[in-house]
């Protein structure tokens, strides 16, 4: 179903985005129970562009398990009454079936380091091939100017990038800061499935980031010693990570030291509920 919001959006004068062009589309692609991080991605959609469309669509070929994908929250009226709230234009929300017809055969995959690390390490490549083929046909769907993503999925980022690149879509990638709880735990679909204590011990994880973040300023540039930080700072709460990476923004190869500009991230189970954050390091 695609819901038009609000008449003659497209026809309007709109803001000057950031390419510089009256009339500019802006896509923000999401898989619905959209939160407070989603809607700060519709609210710069909205103030970049003439008509912003948000994608509402849980994706199947990106699910590694498929007891993931059934157990994945779905409710499309509020979604859409927050994403027009926000400032939508259009959501598109468009069935499995209206996006993988039958005899669909063809698959973006990116491939190399960005996509067997991290995340492709531990859920498997074939979830940025899903990734990469829906972002790939919502942008050329939506026409889009600009298409923006959080900064919380960084991976993600640097393969949409990557393939946005290599395919010569005409599309800007924008990526908008990670959008925190007060107490500093980055929002997600999934924090609503974390029990009160499990999401105060939870909090060991942006804590972990903020530490790291703050040792590399007081002078520890040795990524081994900073892992070695986190991991303490995580066993306090009985929380053992699944990767504390520390990895060059664009490349994801692991660093040897933080003196060069560093992405720090980490996944890790807290009770049931699989969780991933990160934090760009600066030296100084
Ligand atoms: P989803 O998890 O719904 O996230 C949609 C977008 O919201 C992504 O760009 C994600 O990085 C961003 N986002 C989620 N939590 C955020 C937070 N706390 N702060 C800022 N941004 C946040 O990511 C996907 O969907 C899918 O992989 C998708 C790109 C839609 C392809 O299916």
């Amino acid at each position: 179903a695609t819901k038009e919001l609000l008449a003659g959006a497209a026809g309007s004068a709109g803001s000057s985005g950031p390419t510089g062009s009256a009339g500019s589309i802006g896509i923000v692609p999401t898989m619905g129970a959209l939160h407070e991080g989603h809607l700060s991605l519709v609210r710069a959609a909205r103030a970049d562009n003439a008509v912003v469309v948000v994608s509402i669509f849980v994706n199947p070929t990106q699910f590694n398990e498929p007891a993931d994908l059934d157990a994945y929250p779905r409710n499309e009226e509020r979604d859409t009454r927050l994403a027009a709230d926000a400032g939508a234009d259009i959501v598109f929300a468009p069935s499995a079936a209206e996006m993988y017809p039958e005899g669909f055969a063809t698959t973006v995959s990116v491939t190399g380091s960005i996509t067997e690390t991290l995340e492709g390490a531990s859920r498997g490549a074939s979830h940025f091939d899903g990734v990469a083929t829906i972002v790939a046909k919502l942008l050329l769907a939506a026409l889009a100017d600009n298409a923006y993503f959080g900064a919380k999925d960084a991976q993600q980022v640097v393969v949409v990038k990557r393939m946005v690149a290599d395919l010569g879509i005409p599309a800007r990638v924008v990526v908008c800061p990670t959008s925190r709880d007060a107490d500093g735990l980055a929002r997600s679909s999934r924090n609503v499935r974390l029990s009160a204590a499990d999401r105060s011990r939870a909090l060991a994880i942006p804590r972990a980031l903020t530490e790291v973040a703050a040792a590399v300023g007081a002078g520890e540039f040795d990524p081994q010693r900073l892992r070695a930080l986190a991991t303490e700072i995580l066993a306090a709460e009985q929380i053992e990570a699944e990767y504390l990476a520390f990895v060059d923004p664009e490349s994801l190869v692991p660093v040897t030291s933080t003196h060069q500009p560093t992405l720090f991230a980490l996944a890790a189970r807290v009770g049931e509920v699989r969780l991933i954050d990160n934090i760009e390091l600066r030296d100084g």
